[in-house]
């Protein structure tokens, strides 16, 4: 099984640069739908719409509908719960009513997990008592797959970001870990949020974080040839050995693919 991730793509038609974050998403696509094994399923880690409102949601959603593999997404702090729902609903979001766009995707042989951290009125990352009661329900409607979960804020230290702590409390962090540990399945935690890529651990589960699609907008040091290249990241799975990630850079598909007809010529 192949999950391709990319997150915080800040869709915003009113930003000077609206036209490269536009088309930073959809090359992305493009050069995922490019890989030779197809990946089985794209997730996007939140911050979708830079400002939650419908008309930047419709033209994120019109480039993630040229995805050949289906898409699920997770909110982040720039979204609007209720905006994003509507326009990803039932398609990429299957979150059923409430308050948190949580959900469960049961047919691949990992089960996937959105995780809605949002936490309104601030940027930083939130779980309740409440919401940790809900969460354990979904997770304990299935016991016998693997479980990765996607989640937007990054539920450990960042000490190489600006703001290590990314939740709003220490203890709503500590929360989210002893909620992801109870059924012990949760194997890893793909994040977004800091823009840069990043990895840790909640408890003895690793954290891997993709850099941010839109790449006006990354963060951290690139050579000059890959400043106006997406990064995103394909995990891959097996029963035998795990998820094992690894980063492409966009353009890299196509150039495999020639790589290949080479070969074979
Ligand atoms: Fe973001």
């Amino acid at each position: 099984m192949i999950i391709a991730q990319i997150s915080d793509t800040h869709i915003f038609r009113d930003a000077p640069d609206a036209d490269l974050r536009a088309s930073d998403l959809e090359r992305t696509i493009a050069d995922i739908n490019a890989l030779e094994p197809a990946v089985d399923v794209l997730i996007h880690t939140g911050d979708m719409a830079h400002g939650g409102r419908c008309e930047d949601y419709a033209l994120a959603a019109s480039l993630l509908r040229q995805s050949h593999a289906p898409v699920y997404v997770a909110p982040g702090n720039r979204d609007d719960r209720e905006n994003l729902r509507q326009a990803f609903s039932p398609w990429a979001c299957r979150a059923s009513g409430g308050e948190f766009l949580d959900y469960a995707i049961d047919e691949f042989p990992v089960r996937l997990m959105a995780v809605d951290t949002v936490s309104p009125g601030t940027n930083k990352g939130d779980f309740s008592e409440e919401h940790a009661r809900r969460l354990i329900e979904l997770i304990d409607a299935e016991t016998t797959k693997p479980i990765v979960a996607f989640m937007h804020h990054p539920p450990y230290i960042v000490s190489v970001g600006p703001d290590p702590l990314n939740f709003v409390t220490f203890e709503a962090m500590a929360r989210l870990q002893r909620t992801l540990q109870h059924s012990e399945r949760v194997i890893a935690v793909l994040c977004g949020h800091v823009h840069r890529s990043t990895g840790g651990r909640i408890g003895e589960i690793p954290v891997m974080v993709v850099p941010c699609t839109a790449t006006p907008l990354r963060k951290g040091d690139y050579p000059p040839q890959m400043r106006d290249r997406p990064v995103y990241h394909l995990h891959r799975f097996d029963p035998a050995n795990g998820l094992c990630t690894e980063a492409r850079i966009v353009g890299g598909a196509a150039a495999d693919a020639e790589g290949r007809q080479r070969r074979s010529a």
